[in-house]
């Protein structure tokens, strides 16, 4: 056991549709992440990117192979302790950020905090307030997510995928509905935080300039990853 990855998987594979029609998704996915250390993943639309994704996030189940967090197998917990592990383990970002439009920013980053009942009120307020403040947000903790700009709203969603203090973010094309400018400065934003709190993270993008600021870029083809890249070396 490495005691600096945080997360790894081997073997993933996936079989998606109905039985005339299934798809093989994933062919046999691993990777491991290091505390500390950004990632890419990039590929063809359809190739599995998301499925893998979802594993990840203990949002869904491998057909076979294993998913390990902090050195801890989570792939084949019951539902109840998996739902814990996935409030406790992980930061989700996604393209359509889904923050609750009538809600403000700062209650948008108590959603997940709320969830996990690991904090009184008092201490939510203070930390999602302080996660607000670190994204550039602290004057506009009481505005409703509606009346934020994109990349603001984008920004309320690197909060809250950091609320339960998550060894690894996984972020599903989180820049994808942002102008470049935009899209830079939230990359940059969650890199410093990873590398400062020695989180993880795993990226989609199809964005060539944020796939060449990571640590590594996977090229993922058909289900499976073709080819993995240090910085610089392609
Ligand atoms: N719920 C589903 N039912 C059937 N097939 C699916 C489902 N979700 C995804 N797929 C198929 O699995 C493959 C991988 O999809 P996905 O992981 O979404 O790719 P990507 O995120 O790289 O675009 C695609 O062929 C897609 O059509
Ligand atoms: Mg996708």
């Amino acid at each position: 056991m490495n005691a600096e990855v945080s997360l790894s998987c081997e073997g993933i594979e996936r079989f998606l549709g109905e039985e005339d029609s299934r798809v093989h998704a994933l062919r046999g996915v691993s990777l491991q992440l290091e505390r500390g250390t950004v990632h890419a993943v990039v590929g063809p639309s359809g190739c599995g990117k998301s499925t893998l994704l979802y594993i990840l996030g203990l949002l869904d189940q491998a057909d076979s192979g294993w998913v390990s967090i902090e050195n801890e197998p989570v792939s084949h917990l019951p539902d109840d302790v998996l739902a814990k592990r996935r409030n406790e383990l992980l930061g989700f970002i996604f393209q359509f950020h889904f923050l609750l439009e009538d809600f403000t920013a700062q209650e948008n980053v108590m959603i997940p905090m709320r969830r996990l009942a690991a904090l009184s009120e008092p201490e939510m307020h203070e930390r999602s307030a302080h996660l607000l403040d670190a994204v550039g947000l602290g004057a506009k903790l009481k505005r409703p997510s509606r009346h934020l700009s994109g990349g603001e709203q984008q920004r309320v969603a690197i909060a809250r995928a950091l609320a339960n203090n998550p060894s690894v973010i996984l972020a599903d094309e989180p820049t994808g509905n942002l102008d470049s400018a935009n899209s830079r400065r939230a990359f940059e934003l969650l890199q410093r935080i990873v590398q400062e709190e020695r989180k993880a993270l795993l990226l989609v993008t199809h964005n060539p300039e944020i796939a060449e600021a990571c640590d590594w870029i996977h090229e993922m083809q058909d289900g499976l990853i073709v080819g993995s890249h240090p910085r610089g070396r392609r």
